[in-house]
């Protein structure tokens, strides 16, 4: 079977992928530095597919040490380049650091893939490329205009997915697939890996399940006269595994050249928008936990509201995110208990 090299494989989306790799037999190399995740990862992930994946603690910027593992891996069929920073809000305050971090990595991913024979990557972009999509583009599908980006880390992918479609238009032998997620949430059900956020979480599910665990008194919404059903804003909410499921398929999809096109875009999400409030209604109710929140102002630079058009995914792809919201949630809160020993 393939072997696949997966940056960033020890954070919270990443390493949900190398379980369904591992799963499917895949081989995995895991580049990560370790910036953002913890090395006990590999341990979850070895209870849940019985070993535990080969791991270089590297700096996708490094190309010295990109270089020995791709030596080191001559088997390498494809990438999957998860490794990035990704809060908004520092991107804000820190610019440079993003765009090093995030432009430089796929730069450096690219040259190394290239010297070494390796032509499939698949890239994790993100709905925030849309900004707000007008009410003619709402479900979002993946022609909706690109908007001018709200962060410098909205721009890194937007930067990103142009350094993808410039080298594949030089290089004919590179095949990518950009893969734009929603919002993702939730845990493994076995609560042997899931998301462990630095600090104060910035996204809503960590916060809610931090204060359903007693760590944070009470839960901010972030506005409720939004011009939505409720007045809270509105997103897509996908589950981690079934956003992981997704990427096997996008492997599977350029290694058996079931495409012409070079560089494929998908968007990822259930179709289906749902309020912060109804988000924290559902929580409440299938878990019986109590969750303390007020009603503040917006926050700066939030979407009124966004969903996917998933239907490229499901129908090219072969791909629908499924998990019925109800076991996301618990999932999260599974995973939440797990890390608080509750
Ligand atoms: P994460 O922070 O949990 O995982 C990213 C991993 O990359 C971390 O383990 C970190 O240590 C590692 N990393 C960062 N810079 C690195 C570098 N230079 N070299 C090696 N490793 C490096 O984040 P995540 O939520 O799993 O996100 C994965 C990808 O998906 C990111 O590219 C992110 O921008 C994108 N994305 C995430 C979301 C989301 O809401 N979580 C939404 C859309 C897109
Ligand atoms: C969701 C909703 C908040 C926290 C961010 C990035 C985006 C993408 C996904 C990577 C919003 C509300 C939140 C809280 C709240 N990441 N909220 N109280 O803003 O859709 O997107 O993560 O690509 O680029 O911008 O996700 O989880 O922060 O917020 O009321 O304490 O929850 O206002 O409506 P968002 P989020």
């Amino acid at each position: 079977m393939a072997r696949i090299l997966v940056t960033g494989g020890t954070g919270y989306i990443g390493s949900h992928t190398v379980v369904e790799l591992m799963q499917q037999g895949y081989d995995v190399v895991i580049v990560d530095n370790l910036s953002n995740s913890n090395k006990d990862m590999l341990e979850g992930i070895a209870a849940i597919v019985g070993k535990q994946p080969d791991f270089e603690q590297v700096d996708c910027n490094d190309s010295v040490a990109m270089k020995r593992v791709f030596e080191q891996y001559a088997d390498i069929q494809a990438v999957i380049h998860f490794a990035a920073s990704k809060a908004v809000n520092e991107s804000v305050e820190q610019p440079l650091l993003y765009y090093r971090n995030n432009l430089m990595s796929l730069v450096t991913v690219l040259e190394q893939m290239k010297a070494h024979g390796v032509h499939h990557i698949v890239f994790s972009s993100s709905c925030t490329v849309y900004g707000q999509p007008t009410a003619n583009h709402l479900p979002v599908d993946e022609t909706a205009p690109i908007q001018v980006a709200l962060s410098p880390y909205g721009n890194t992918k937007q930067i990103n997915e142009e350094i993808i479609r410039d080298e594949a238009h030089a290089n004919a032998a590179l095949h990518a697939t950009i893969l734009r997620y929603f919002n993702p949430i939730g845990a493994h059900p076995s609560a042997m890996i899931g998301e462990l956020p630095n600090g104060v979480p910035q996204n809503l599910l960590p916060f809610v399940t931090q204060t359903a665990a007693g760590l944070r008194q009470q839960l901010k919404v972030y506005g409720n006269d939004y011009n939505t059903p409720d007045g809270s804003c509105i997103r897509d909410y996908i589950y981690v595994v079934d956003l992981a499921k997704a990427h096997v398929k996008a492997v599977e999809r350029m290694l058996n050249a079931q495409t012409e096109e070079q560089v494929e875009v998908f968007n990822l999400g259930t179709g289906r928008g749902l309020s912060v409030l109804e988000i924290l209604e559902t929580f409440i109710r299938v878990t019986g936990v109590n969750v303390p929140y007020e009603i503040v102002d917006r926050r700066e630079g939030d979407i009124e509201q966004v969903w996917a058009k998933p239907d490229k995914a499901n129908n090219v792809l072969g791909w629908k995110a499924d998990t019925p919201v109800e076991e996301v949630l618990l999932s999260a809160w599974n995973w939440e208990k797990k890390v608080r020993g509750l």
